[in-house]
């Protein structure tokens, strides 16, 4: 999975971060406990002192390296043992002076086995949406400034009291996003232009970035001109694979899906990321204001069938709130 060179340097920052504020911490504990418990202090430089007997073994590799090997490795542990009693007897938990990592199976170097840890994959992941995010621009799209107003004392084509309806809808998406986890199921929002579902996507998509979540939130036809744009003008790895990027990012909102080109590319790449990202559990939002009977004529089976299927369809009505909207202004 490729990234650019600024994504992967802030990535590299953010681990290096963490690895020094992990230290930092780990040797204000040792000098806070050394300064309480004396006999600690003592412990630790004898300890030194071992490790330093244990490379000039490594380097001389005398006969009985093994022996003594073994003799340093149980002073070792004597002395480690001692430390934990000492710390328990003193208040302190018995761990207090192991390293606290953000990541422990890395221990915050970023890389594990010869490969990038996967802490590592997901900083890489969150800077490049971020990125990606930057584009997409739309203050004030919050819950805060969703209104049920516009909805009131209209009904629909099909007699649904909009109100009620979108009442459900805000307080379904509210929860949504409250109780958001990458578990959470996948939504679609269908409804007529105007009637507030980018403005409800991006309001769950605050909420659940603040949550410390890495959300992709843009309009699908923007995204599918990246992918596009990547996949066949690409001459090296060193620019951001952002199709990757969509499919493992936590949350990934795709908005207006229907204003794009048919093209079999096009096609292939939705399907791939509606794909990959169900077959890993992550949840998507989608938001179109084609009808189910346009959508099932302008995508193929495999789709439409994933999306009505996986997804939970929530139907937004009402009238047009871009048109109120501007027609108030006016006047
Ligand atoms: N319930 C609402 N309260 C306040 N403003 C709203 C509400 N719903 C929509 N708006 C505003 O109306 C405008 C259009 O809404 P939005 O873009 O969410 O519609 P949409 O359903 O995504 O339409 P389209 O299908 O054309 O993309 C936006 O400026 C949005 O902030
Ligand atoms: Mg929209
Ligand atoms: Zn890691």
């Amino acid at each position: 999975m490729a990234f650019d060179r600024l994504t992967f340097e802030r990535a590299e920052n953010e681990i290096k971060q963490r690895r020094i504020s992990a230290e930092n911490r780990l040797n204000m504990r040792i000098a806070e406990v050394e300064v309480k418990i004396p006999e600690i202090s003592e412990i630790n430089h004898q300890l030194s002192q071992t490790s330093i007997e244990l490379s000039k073994l490594i380097v001389k590799k005398k006969d009985n390296f093994k022996e003594s090997f073994e003799q340093i490795k149980s002073r070792n542990l004597q002395g480690q043992e001692m430390i934990k009693k000492l710390l328990t007897a003193n208040g302190y938990s018995a761990d207090y002076l192991e390293p606290v990592y953000t990541c422990p199976i890395c221990r915050d170097k970023g890389y594990i086995n010869g490969g990038r840890c996967s802490c590592f994959n997901k900083l890489l992941t969150h800077f490049a949406v971020e990125k990606l995010n930057s584009e997409a621009n739309m203050p004030d799209c919050d819950f805060e400034h969703f209104s049920l107003e516009y909805y009131k004392g209209k009904t629909d084509a099909n007699g649904i009291d909009c109100y009620k309806k979108m009442s459900e809808n805000l307080d379904s998406c509210k929860k949504y996003a409250s109780g958001f986890s990458i578990n959470s199921q996948s939504l679609f929002l269908l409804g007529k232009t105007g009637t507030g579902k980018t403005h409800m996507s991006l309001a769950i998509a605050k909420v659940v970035s603040a949550k410390g979540f890495t959300v992709a939130y843009g309009s699908l036809l923007n995204y599918l001109r990246i992918i596009e744009k990547e996949h066949f003008g690409r001459a090296n790895n060193s620019e951001t694979d952002t199709l990757q990027v969509l499919i493992n990012t936590d949350l990934l909102i795709l908005d207006d899906l229907g204003s794009e080109f048919q093209t079999s590319f096009y096609e292939s790449v939705l399907y791939n990321i509606l794909n990959s990202r169900i077959n890993l559990g992550l949840p998507t939002i989608i938001s179109s204001n084609l009808t189910s009977s346009e959508l099932q004529k302008n995508y193929n089976d495999r789709i439409i069938s994933r999306l009505f299927s996986v997804f939970t369809t929530l139907m937004f009505v009402g009238e047009d709130i871009r048109q109120i909207k501007r027609l108030k202004d006016e006047y």
